[in-house]
């Protein structure tokens, strides 16, 4: 059978139900067990946007400000809750004491542009983000290796990201997840600029 293209792939993997992503995570052991994890898309309940955004607020909003891309909430809020948003919400374990969101991973199934001019279907990771009380706990490695292996069920090629260079913690963590810097990120793409003017990375790692 002739291979699928990457737009092909991306739109079967459009079509995974929530339901169906959140039993592949039921597979995850471990730390996973300390926390519900579900997975949700459009429509989120108000609750959901609300926890959604102050937790990205409260962990980013310095960052942003401070960055090329500026403080921005409503086109940051339109992003978080585009149609083709999907996310790995995580609460602690036994949700029935507190329906408290500890933190998320937000991503679409995209067609990305490879340095060479080729197309892949990967997992864009568009936002993690762990309450400032849950950090450091294990939760930002289930939700990472919870879209990786939710990215290769369903046929991706990688995950991509983009990380700001100034978020150090962020930098730390992602290369401890193994991520690497990706050929389109300008350090790579674009060596002979003037590095200052990118005050980005384009991370990703390979499935
Ligand atoms: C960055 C972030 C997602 C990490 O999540 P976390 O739940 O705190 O990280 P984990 O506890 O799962 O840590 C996984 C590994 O990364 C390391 N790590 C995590 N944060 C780190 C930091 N700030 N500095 C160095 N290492 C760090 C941990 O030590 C751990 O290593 P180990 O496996 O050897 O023990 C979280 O701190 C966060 O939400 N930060 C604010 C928002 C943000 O920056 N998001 C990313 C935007 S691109």
């Amino acid at each position: 059978m002739a291979e699928l293209s990457p737009q092909e792939v991306v739109k079967v993997a459009n079509k995974i139900t929530p339901a169906e992503l959140a039993s592949d995570l039921q597979l995850l052991e471990g730390d996973a067990k300390k926390f519900d994890l579900t997975v949700r898309r459009a429509p989120y309940t108000p609750a959901e946007k609300t926890s959604i955004f102050s937790i990205f607020s409260s962990n980013m909003k310095s960052f942003y400000v401070d960055s090329s891309f500026g403080w921005k909430p409503l086109v940051k809020k339109a992003e978080l809750f585009h149609s083709q948003a999907r996310y790995i919400v995580a609460r602690r374990s036994p949700s029935s004491f507190s329906g408290e969101v500890a933190g998320y991973l937000g991503w679409r199934f995209v067609v990305d542009e490879t340095v060479e001019g080729g197309e892949d279907a990967v997992v864009y990771l568009y936002e993690l983000s762990i309450s400032p009380k849950h950090q450091k706990m294990g939760l930002g490695r289930i939700l990472v290796e919870g879209v990786e292996e939710l990215g290769r069920k369903a046929g991706m090629k990688k995950v991509v990201l983009t990380s700001l260079k100034k978020n150090l913690g962020a930098v730390a963590f992602y290369s401890r997840m193994g991520y690497e810097i990706d050929p389109t990120s300008p350090s790579r793409s674009e060596p002979d600029e003037d590095q200052n003017e990118f005050d980005y990375e384009i991370l990703s790692k390979t499935l």
